[in-house]
């Protein structure tokens, strides 16, 4: 990149705390929606713990099938509510028993409704003890919830991400497990120069496919950046099969880990949305749905696209785990452009998170356009 806005070689810590509001102690970004669970693993009547952002946090649905969540810890004596049931509070709204003395707590407001154990005389009010509520939203299939910075958040959070997906529902979705900070989880997501020698699938990228050169325009988008919009190079000839003309792609990074990759014309999308969530300061939940519309022959491969998605986030997690032996004996890491910086980008829209934030002013985009070259 010629800019001047990078030094060739940068020497990075893996993970960055930047000082501010927004950001937790392990350099987790707060004040956020990330996604939960996919909805269809929410039945109604159940609920399940996940832990996001370093919170422990229940994650159910009603009877009646409203999503919600509340922080997973009894304020009695810590036992998770996850672990007990739903069931109608005295006020007959839906609420979670805590299965260790039955404290009741209502779903919608976090609020005790019943301490069973109470006899006549004893005078605790049990509405001044509360769970944590955490927002929740329910979109494309996706059950989010925002973790505000300020434990006693209680007012309304700002609107979910919005990703432009024309379908209700994903076709389907996977997910994993990496054992790794955010940081570095979204930075291998961002990495243009591993796939010819990671992903090497004969249907994907056989190693005889050789090293290309690749030119690519990116534009600054919302809280993170986009590769313009273009006509599709590789794999064009499959793209034309399967969509017909006038077939166009685009890649969107933003914050706080959300990447989409959308090949569209005017009859047919295919949308690749991968969400992540930092379960803790060491560990982040990848997730990955796919949905298209107007595709009839995706519906015939979709047997061998399930198993094909999988294999890629394997091929990822694997490097993960290689990493993590070497990460704890470097101090920095040596990114060099103009294949890392993507990732200095993400560490500079962390970085202007907690600015703004912190300052109390408007997020303002710090990616400026470039274009990125590289072989891969
Ligand atoms: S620990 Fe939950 S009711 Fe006692
Ligand atoms: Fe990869």
């Amino acid at each position: 990149m010629a800019d001047g806005q990078h030094a060739p070689i940068t020497l990075i810590p893996g993970t960055t705390r930047p000082a501010g509001a927004g950001v937790s102690a392990e350099g987790l970004l707060l004040d956020c929606w990330y996604l939960a669970r996919p909805s269809a693993e929410v039945k109604p009547g159940t609920q399940a713990r996940v832990m996001v952002a370093g919170e422990p946090v229940l994650v159910g649905r009603t009877a009646a099938g409203e999503p919600f969540a509340l922080k997973d810890v009894c304020p009695h004596r810590g036992v998770p509510l996850s672990a007990g049931r739903q069931m109608p509070a005295p006020d007959g709204n839906p609420s979670v028993q805590c299965p260790y003395h039955g404290w009741q707590f209502g779903t919608g407001d976090g609020v005790c409704k019943l301490m069973p154990s109470l006899v006549e005389g004893q005078a605790v009010d049990t509405a001044r003890v509360k769970v944590r509520r955490y927002p929740v939203a329910e979109k494309h299939g996706l059950l989010f919830v925002y973790i505000a910075a300020d434990p006693r958040f209680d007012g309304e959070p700002p609107p979910p991400p919005e990703f432009g997906l024309r379908a209700e529902r994903p076709r389907f979705v996977v997910s994993r497990v990496f054992e790794a900070h955010m940081d570095n989880a979204v930075v291998g997501l961002m990495d243009p120069a591993h796939v010819p020698f990671v992903h090497t699938q004969w249907w994907w990228r056989p190693p005889s496919t050789g090293l290309r050169l690749k030119e690519k325009q990116f534009e600054p988008r919302g809280r993170g950046w986009a590769i313009a919009r273009h006509a599709p190079s590789g794999n064009s000839l499959a793209y034309r099969l399967l969509f017909g003309q006038d077939v166009t792609t685009e890649i969107v990074f933003e914050l706080p880990g959300y990447r989409w990759e959308v090949v569209e014309n005017g009859r047919a999308q295919f949308f690749t949305l991968t969400c992540l969530t930092p379960m803790d300061g060491r560990t982040t939940l990848i997730t990955q749905a796919s949905y298209w519309t107007g595709a009839p022959l995706l519906d015939l491969i979709k047997p061998f696209l399930i198993p094909g998605a999988r294999e890629f986030l394997d091929q990822d997690g694997r490097f993960v785990d290689l990493q993590n032996q070497g990460l704890p004996h470097m101090r920095t890491m040596l990114w060099i452009d103009d294949i890392d910086v993507q990732a200095k980008w993400y560490h500079a829209l962390k970085k202007e998170w907690a600015g703004a934030r912190a300052e109390d002013r408007a997020f303002a985009n710090p990616v400026k356009p470039a274009t990125l070259r590289w072989r891969s």
